[in-house]
């Protein structure tokens, strides 16, 4: 069968870096085709050429056998490209709808709102996706966001979807949804590039699978007959370890002390929670994104009030203290949502590295910053963490997804903390990055830090862990000891029974 879509020979130069090198796709209609690599391999550029956002500095791409040229978005959703980016682009003060038919190319001077509203809603009931049309996207979890995009995509008349990274920030059981709406579009003759670093999910879901290798395509595989070892190997040109060792656990006192915490009632809101890390461990939280996990870690770090209960952290009470305050007791906060937490997307990559700690020595003398030393310090960083990037003067939000969050966990791990908090660490990472910083957490317990682990990935809260509290609805179910880890029992505890 012929392709519906190829991509020849196709380069892009930015400032300094390379991001495609003579990159080849092919794409067979009706499949979904995997893109696989590397953080910083070239993923999302080539997407974004493939969406008009970017032009290639050389190659040409072909629909149907034809050569096209794609100049901007528009062009390509005249040609039935769609794309949903991996930080999605919706307006947030704005409704669904409006956001729908925000540049939808049949726009006369006047909308009607209601007959695309309707049409929407419609198309949405089609593949099982309940969506409110006249809500506000600031309103919506992400998982109901990236449903408006993909329906947005599909109403638009994509007939080629193109997926940035959509599982990162999903539960696994909003994966599960996905995917049977991806199996959905499939039969219906629809071809999805999916751009994953899950090799599992990858491996379940896609019938061909692509690798960039430092901006370069390799030839593709089957997904049939290939199993996740040679995957990990193609990508990364090493092996890795899937599971990472640690040392044996040798508890301390308590880091981080919790008794009978409330927080302002709403969803999502803490129910009596009492808690502790110790030094030396690392306690795993488990739980359905959304049953109080944001609510604990901002409980901790100062981020959310406190109406009844005590936080201490080595003793000290410091339960509703500055954010300032909890953070100089040496704790360290990877947080969930990078954009908005973690960084400074204008920011250069050295700002972006003192945003927490630049009034402080040595990072600071008498009210000025010392640049000499901060420029070391964030050069060493970048070099331990990988962070590809051209310079540290690089703006952070030009950095690759996963390269975004190498800085933040760079930042915080860097600071000699005595209780790492860490969200979603390796959110959007690669396997190799994932194991580096899978060792960067097991190393803080095993120099006998607190670690709090939060993750919806079940095999890494089990994999790391050497306790688990289970969250459901603002309460903690239970904790279990190691050998109580037991994929069944802390699903049924994660479900509400104990
Ligand atoms: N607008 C830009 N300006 C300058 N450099 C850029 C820009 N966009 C991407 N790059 C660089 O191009 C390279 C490839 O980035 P890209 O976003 O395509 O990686 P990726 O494979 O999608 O990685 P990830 O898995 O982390 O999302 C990176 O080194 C990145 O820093
Ligand atoms: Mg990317």
């Amino acid at each position: 069968m012929a392709p519906i879509l190829e991509m020849k020979n196709i380069t892009k130069q930015f400032p300094g870096v390379l991001a495609n090198d003579d990159v080849n796709l092919s794409v067979e209609k009706g499949s979904i085709h995997a893109l696989m690599g590397e953080n910083g391999a070239g993923k999302s550029t080539l997407m974004n050429i493939l969406y008009g956002l970017y032009s290639p500095s050389s190659g040409k791409i072909l629909l149907n056998g034809k050569e096209i040229s794609i100049d901007n978005p528009r062009d390509a959703i005249d040609q039935g490209i769609g794309m949903v980016h991996q930080h999605f682009m919706l307006i947030p003060a704005l409704s669904v709808i409006e956001n729908v038919v925000l540049g939808k190319k049949d726009n006369k001077k006047i909308i009607d709102l209601k007959k695309d509203a309707d049409a929407f809603v419609a198309l949405g009931a089609k593949y099982n996706m309940k969506i409110d049309p006249y809500a506000l996207i600031e309103d919506l979890a992400v998982g109901q966001q990236q449903r408006v995009e993909i329906l947005k995509a599909i109403y638009r008349g994509a007939e080629i979807l193109i997926l940035d990274e959509p599982t990162a920030v999903l539960t696994p059981q909003e994966v599960t949804e996905l995917f049977k709406i991806m199996n959905q579009l499939k039969d219906e003759g629809k071809t999805i590039i999916f751009i994953s670093h899950k090799l599992k999910e990858v491996l379940t879901i896609c019938d061909t699978i692509t690798v960039l290798r430092l901006g370069r395509s390799q030839p593709s595989v089957p997904s049939a007959g290939t199993t996740r070892e040679e995957l990990a190997e193609m990508m990364v040109g090493r092996k890795v370890i899937l599971n990472v060792p640690k040392g044996e656990y040798k508890p301390g006192e308590n880091v981080l002390e919790m008794n009978n915490v409330f927080t302002k009632k709403g969803s999502g809101s803490l129910d009596d929670v009492s808690l502790e890390v110790k030094r030396g461990e690392i306690l795993g939280i488990a739980g359905v994104d959304g049953n109080g996990q944001d609510a604990l870690i901002d409980a901790i770090t100062g981020l959310t009030k406190v109406t009844s209960g005590t936080v201490k952290i080595k003793g000290k009470d410091i339960t509703n203290a500055s954010a300032r305050t909890i953070l100089e007791q040496k704790v360290s906060h990877i947080p969930a949502d990078r954009h908005k937490r973690g960084m400074v997307a204008p920011m250069s990559i050295r700002e972006n590295m003192i945003l927490v700690s630049y009034y402080k020595e040595p990072f600071s003398k008498h009210g000025f910053i010392n640049w000499k030393f901060v420029n070391e310090n964030s050069e060493k960083i970048v070099e331990q963490f990988k962070v590809k990037t051209p310079n540290i003067d690089e703006a952070g939000g030009k950095l690759s997804g996963g390269n975004q969050q190498k800085m933040v966990l760079g930042r915080e791990l860097t600071r000699d903390p005595d209780l790492v908090i860490a969200a979603h660490p390796v959110r959007g990472l690669d396997i190799g990055a994932t194991e580096y910083v899978h060792e960067c957490l097991i190393d803080e317990r095993d120099k006998g830090n607190a670690v709090l682990l939060v993750s919806t990935e079940l095999d890494e809260v089990i994999s790391l862990s050497d306790k688990i509290a289970v969250m459901y609805e603002g309460r903690i179910m239970g904790v279990l000891d190691k050998e109580e880890f037991d994929i069944t029992k802390i699903g049924m505890m994660m479900a509400g029974h104990v």
